[in-house]
């Protein structure tokens, strides 16, 4: 791990409303991810996990505060700037998986490569290495449903990575998983996607997978509440 950061979020605000209620989701977040680190986020359901991630990918608007990403100011940004910039730079993991149920495992795997304006033959071809280094070789030509969850979840991993993006962000990425194929997750995750010059964001509420974290953040109701190097130290309410 680096000094380096590459993701800074500072004191960041974001409310929705809904009729005539308005909820703050973040009310000041703030948080540092760096260089060649696995940054887990956790807190108990609610706390705005999964909103955080939404502002840090720019696929919400915040209200207030700022968030750099490769010291890319996105409160500055357009938003076809936004798209653009997250299209190159950012892969995504969700718990869901989120596969697309009618195309097969390669054909998934080439959808980064495809937005990119790459040719379908190039985008194949680069998603089938990637299957490859995460041991799905064999079966690229598979649907979704004919694969085993931790298979899926790996089929959404390559996916995440194809483009080779500088962050990895991961919403829940083991809570449809055994046990056993959610280790085998994070060591391809940390094996696969952490290098020096990337960085991983992996939101969980899953304590097995606690000592992969390099730096843990813990989050209760919309703020950021501690930093732990050492995933024993969080304090469970
Ligand atoms: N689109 C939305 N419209 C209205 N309220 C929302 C919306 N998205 C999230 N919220 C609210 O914002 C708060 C934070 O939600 P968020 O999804 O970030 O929580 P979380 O920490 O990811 O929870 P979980 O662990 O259950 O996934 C919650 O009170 C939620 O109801
Ligand atoms: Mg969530």
């Amino acid at each position: 791990m680096s000094n380096k950061i590459a993701v800074r979020v500072e004191n960041v605000v974001k409310s929705f409303t809904g009729g005539d209620s308005r909820v703050f989701a973040l009310k000041g977040a703030s948080l540092e991810a760096r260089f060649g680190e696995i940054l887990m986020i956790v807190g108990p359901s609610g706390c705005g996990k999964t909103t955080l991630l939404s502002v840090i990918c720019g696929t919400l608007k915040f209200e207030e505060g700022q968030i750099t990403v490769f010291d890319k100011d996105l409160g500055t940004m357009r938003n076809g700037e936004i798209t653009r910039f997250r299209r190159e730079n950012i892969g995504f993991i969700f718990q869901q998986f989120n596969l697309i149920p009618t195309l097969t495992a390669v054909e998934n795997v080439s959808i980064p490569l495809i937005l990119q304006g790459k040719s379908r033959t190039e985008a194949e071809k680069r998603a089938r290495a990637v299957l490859e280094q995460v041991g799905l070789g064999e079966r690229f030509k598979s649907y979704p449903n004919q694969l085993s969850g931790g298979q899926q979840q790996r089929v959404a991993i390559s996916r995440a990575l194809v483009h080779e993006p500088r962050l990895i962000i991961c919403d829940e990425p083991t809570a449809a998983l055994d046990s056993v194929s959610g280790h085998k997750t994070l060591e391809l995750l940390k094996a696969s996607a952490l290098k020096p010059d990337r960085c991983v964001i992996i939101v969980t509420h899953d304590s097995r997978i606690y000592p992969f974290a390099d730096r843990i953040v813990q989050m209760d109701d919309g703020h950021v509440i501690g930093h732990f190097d050492d995933h024993t130290q969080i304090q469970h309410a």
